[in-house]
């Protein structure tokens, strides 16, 4: 089985924040973790590129859209390095693949007279020259009378309504008194796809808050969806337009697909044979995406006859401190910025930690986080080597005792648990299960005293004792890999193992080691200073 995992572009206006990274984190462990169990997994992304926002942020910046979305890209790609995250691809969606791809689903919708054009009515700011999209305008809330609300939705009341029914809109562009002009736009008749919709969402997800969300959609009447924007805007032109574009949720998650293409075509693979319905194409996005990734995606995919998700996945959002994360609030950390108090591999195991299947928000505590790292990475996991290491250089000239199975053959049945709550997500049930029995190898060195054995000249025991440790400690660090891949591996090369898979870690895999040197350093409150300010 092939699988081929995405989590979502991110956008090329801004730096990436610690939100962003848990989503590349739960999608790299997972497809790591693929990996290790012999299955062979490949992970792409892209930048975001297209539409409104990038298209006014290179204004501001007095730069043009291309050469912003092209900085950003590097931007993102290297704090996707920088956190250890291991991606196959990285593209944009501003490329070539990506502009035929979209085309060629753009085309084929046409073709199936799933696009059809309709003369509308929209806000239109005359200073700046451009149709104003819901979040660009703001004014009285129609329902509620409550001022300064978007043009899509009430933050007081709750209601959702037309931007042409605000009171007093104002546009946030130029702070002018928007006109109501009238302009020609293609739908997408996603009202079509309802009874496609209802039998796809549970082949989609098993995740029950997902089901229940989108089948509450589905009760409702679907709206057919506006797939173009007028110029000026920064995306691809409609076949035939000249002043007309894709709107960029049509294309992004096209991205996917480019992205897919453009490391085949650069490593021999056949992007048709590679992308086969064989293959399991599988999505991880955050919760506010759910419509698009559930609704959109698999209806253009389905009409256009091309290849579909084979499962979304989706995850909650991260708080900071049990506070929403906004510049405003001092509480917005981003992911370049975290790095400078921590490893990423400290965040991948602390968010890891509290991240399991379901939709609900995590949060990121600052204290929290350090006494996770402590008690669990220092406490119990490194603290088995550096306990027995010295006895195994001092007394067994570095070599460990064959046959130090002990251990290992105890936990085999939690050495499989582990392997399938990772597959299945629960990441935080996975590392529970492998601090226990850390806890439990520590247990078992505290009741042997290696120290005793060896200060009283029974050596063979006393090497036998850590020999039993550190071969566990071997498969453990196997199982922690696709959490915290920076420190396996240094740990990794401290037992001269290279390359472990799952299915090794039932066995002893070590006969000797280098010598120990403190790879998993304990966090102290006083680096962490000024890292949230609020
Ligand atoms: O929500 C976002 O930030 C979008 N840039 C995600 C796009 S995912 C995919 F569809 F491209
Ligand atoms: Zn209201």
């Amino acid at each position: 089985m092939r699988y081929i995992v995405t989590s979502a572009l991110p956008y090329a206006n801004a730096s990436l924040h610690l939100g962003h990274m848990l989503e590349a984190i739960q999608t790299d462990i997972w497809v790591r973790s693929l990996n290790l169990d012999s299955h062979q997994a490949y992970y792409f992304c892209a930048s975001d590129t297209h539409g409104t926002p990038v298209m006014l942020k290179a204004k501001e910046l007095s730069i043009k859209p291309e050469d912003l979305v092209n900085k950003m890209k590097i931007e993102h790609q290297k704090t996707f390095e920088d956190f250890n995250i291991n991606l196959t691809n990285f593209h944009t969606t501003h490329s070539e693949e990506s502009e035929e791809l979209t085309l060629n689903i753009f085309n084929k919708l046409s073709k199936n007279k799933k696009i059809y054009t309709e003369d509308i009515i929209q806000l239109f700011d005359e200073k700046e020259n451009i149709f104003l999209s819901d979040r660009f305008v703001k004014g009285t809330c129609p329902a509620c009378g409550a001022a300064d609300q978007y043009g899509d939705a009430c933050e007081v009341c709750g209601k959702t309504y037309d931007a042409l029914d605000l009171i007093d809109p104002i546009s946030t562009l130029s702070s002018t008194t928007p006109v109501q002009k009238k302009s020609s736009h293609y739908f997408f008749s996603l009202s079509e796809f309802k009874d496609f919709l209802k039998k796809r969402v549970s082949e989609l997800s098993d995740q029950k808050p997902v089901i229940h969300k989108i089948n509450e959609w589905l009760e409702d009447d679907l709206k057919d969806w506006d797939v173009s924007r007028d110029e000026p805007y920064f995306g691809f032109k409609i076949p035939g337009e000249e002043s007309k574009f894709i709107y960029v949720w049509l294309d992004a998650p096209v991205g996917y697909f480019a992205s897919i293409k453009n490391w085949c075509d650069q490593n021999n693979h056949k992007y048709e044979d590679f992308l086969d319905k064989d293959s399991k194409l599988v999505h991880f996005i955050g919760k506010d995406i759910m419509y698009f990734h559930l609704l959109f995606w698999p209806s253009t995919l389905h009409a256009a006859q091309v290849k579909q998700p084979d499962e979304v996945f989706v995850h909650g959002f991260m708080t900071i401190e049990g506070n929403k994360m906004s510049k405003s609030r001092g509480n917005f950390i981003t992911a370049n910025d975290a790095l400078t108090f921590a490893d990423a591999d400290f965040y991948r195991y602390y968010i890891a930690s509290k991240l399991n299947n379901d939709i609900s928000d995590m949060d990121f505590s600052v204290q929290d986080f350090i006494q996770k790292i402590n008690s669990d990475l220092v406490g119990k996991f490194i603290n088995i080597p550096s306990r027995t290491s010295k006895f195994i250089q001092k007394y067994g000239n570095s070599k460990v005792l064959p046959n130090s199975m002990e251990l290992i053959d105890k936990y085999k049945v939690e050495f499989e648990k582990t392997i399938s709550l990772v597959e299945s997500r629960n990441y935080s049930q996975a590392l529970k299960l492998i601090m226990s029995m850390a806890d439990e190898v520590n247990t078992y060195i505290s009741i042997k005293e290696p120290w005793t054995l060896a200060k009283d000249n029974n050596i063979e025991e006393c090497l036998e004792v850590c020999s039993n440790a550190l071969a566990i400690f071997c498969s453990l660090n196997v199982l922690l890999t696709p959490f915290m891949p920076n420190i396996s591996n240094k740990i990794s090369a401290f037992l001269k193992v290279d390359n472990l898979k799952y299915r090794d870690i039932y066995m002893q895999c070590i006969n000797e080691i280098n010598e120990y040197d403190h790879i998993i350093k304990r966090l102290d409150a006083k680096d962490f200073e000024g890292m949230v300010t609020k």
